[in-house]
């Protein structure tokens, strides 16, 4: 044994005992080498359980007592456990939903890890599985890398051009009041895209590119749905990117860049090997003349690099009949657009003006509610938090409903007024350039 590394002597030690314990209950066994990625703990609770690998699900794992491996747990900055050492039981189940003739047998695959040197960063990771789910395995072994290195990486939205290289999205799916068909809705086509229709694309032989679009009046929520999406794509494991507005300033160069940030984008995706959300806010700004054939390129798909495991833009617009016919009408452009309203029912309008009222809601205030709707949500936030600052100002225990409506119609006079002004420099809503040309911003 003199000539032995120590690395070479625990794992001869791991495949022994291997040999020993398991070999003899579970005949037709191999043993591999395989990726630390399969023992990160949060992967293993995040792996998608609906996942199938060669017929089979995962179906959660176990330590299980070993003599010879110590079970330590390495934790990152975040307190996930990251890496760890000792036995583990992976459960593997059969695909109920793709069942097949025979019946299949439930199984169990063997994994041991221990650390390679004393400063705990290299591991040895063995894994004892079934022959005959080798092809499995390595589908399995790749889902955990690609989770592994989400984690790891990507944990807040990438922004390209915006001030802030990253953020954290706070948004929960819960704080949006909007037709809760509407949002199922939304969330369904987002999570098909990347559970089922990218190997859809793939065996088409199409680029798996989805394009969206959320058009609505301004302040209804888009920003807050994109942010929540992002929120919801973290978690499941992929890379969000945010291309912040093209609509910083009127100045030339400005538009001349701004394609590229969406190349950008794309490229990042193309080159994560990792399923990637692309949020585009404002789409009809870079839809002017000197950008326009380009954008219509990206959006045909026949100018994006391809990422093999899908890449699903969302754009935002606020002006969506400065977005011509050839976007919205052409086949492939735009795959589907969402009308993100204003609010529409009185429930919702309750909801809203509670949801910014907080505390100093009463029940007083529903009738005042329906006056509210068809207004966007941003605007009943508004008409709450002025209503509140009447009450700090004027130190009051509570909230008078003619404070509120006061409130309301020195904020609705504030949109007249400008309606009106904006009709007597006929500025029409319909003209696209006026969006596009970056002179009136909201
Ligand atoms: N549907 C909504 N539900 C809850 N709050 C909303 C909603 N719509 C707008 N708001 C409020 O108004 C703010 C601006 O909305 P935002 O998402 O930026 O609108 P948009 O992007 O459609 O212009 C939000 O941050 C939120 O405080
Ligand atoms: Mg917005």
């Amino acid at each position: 044994m003199s000539d032995c590394t120590p690395e070479q002597f625990r794992s001869d030690r791991m495949a022994a005992w291997i040999k020993s314990v398991w070999m003899p209950t579970h005949p037709q066994t191999i043993t591999l080498w395989t990726s630390v990625s399969v023992i990160n703990e949060t992967v293993c609770e995040r792996l998608d359980r609906a996942r199938t690998f060669e017929g089979y699900c995962y179906a959660g794992m176990e330590p299980t007592e070993c003599p010879i491996l110590p079970r330590i747990k390495q934790a990152d900055d975040r307190g996930l456990v990251w890496r760890q050492t000792g036995a583990f039981i992976y459960h593997f189940v059969p695909d109920t939903s793709s069942a097949t003739g025979t019946p299949r047998q439930p199984f169990d695959v063997l994994v041991t890890s221990v650390h390679l040197h004393e400063n705990g960063w290299s591991y040895a990771v063995l894994a004892a599985i079934p022959a005959a789910f080798r092809t499995g395995w390595a589908a399995f072994v790749e889902e955990c890398n690609r989770l592994d290195e989400a984690y790891d990486q990507h944990d807040r939205v990438i922004v390209i051009g915006g001030r802030q290289n990253s953020f954290v999205p706070m948004v929960d799916w819960d704080e949006i009041v909007l037709p809760a068909a509407l949002k199922a809705d939304l969330l369904n086509d987002v999570d098909a895209f990347f559970k089922k229709g990218v190997s859809i694309y793939q065996r088409l032989n199409l680029k798996p590119f989805r394009k969206l679009l959320l058009a609505g009046v301004p302040g209804t929520g888009k920003t807050m749905l994109c942010n929540a999406l992002a929120k919801w794509a973290l978690a499941e494991g992929y890379l969000v990117i945010y291309i912040s507005s093209a609509r910083k300033t009127s100045n030339e160069e400005e538009y001349t860049t701004s394609f590229s940030k969406i190349e950008r984008a794309l490229e990042s995706a193309a080159s994560s090997n990792v399923p990637t959300l692309i949020l585009l806010e404002e789409l009809d700004a870079y839809l002017h003349e000197d950008e326009k054939a380009l954008v219509l390129n990206v959006l045909d798909g026949s100018e994006a690099p391809a990422n093999p495991k899908g890449t699903l833009l969302i754009s935002t617009t606020n002006y969506p009949e400065a977005i011509d016919e050839r976007v919205l009408k052409r086949p492939g452009r735009l795959d589907r657009v969402f009308i993100v309203p204003e609010v529409k029912t009185e429930l919702d309008a309750v909801e809203m003006l509670k949801r910014y009222l907080g505390a100093m809601w009463d029940d007083s205030f529903k009738e005042f509610a329906g006056e509210l709707v068809g207004y966007p949500g941003a605007f009943i936030r508004e008409v709450a938090i002025y209503a509140l600052t009447q009450v700090a100002q004027d130190d009051l225990p509570t909230l008078p409903t003619e404070v509120l409506e006061k409130s309301y119609k020195a904020l609705k006079a504030q949109i007249d007024a400008r309606d009106n002004f904006l009709k007597q420099r006929s500025f029409g809503l319909g003209d696209p350039m006026r969006s596009a040309n970056g002179q009136l911003t909201h």
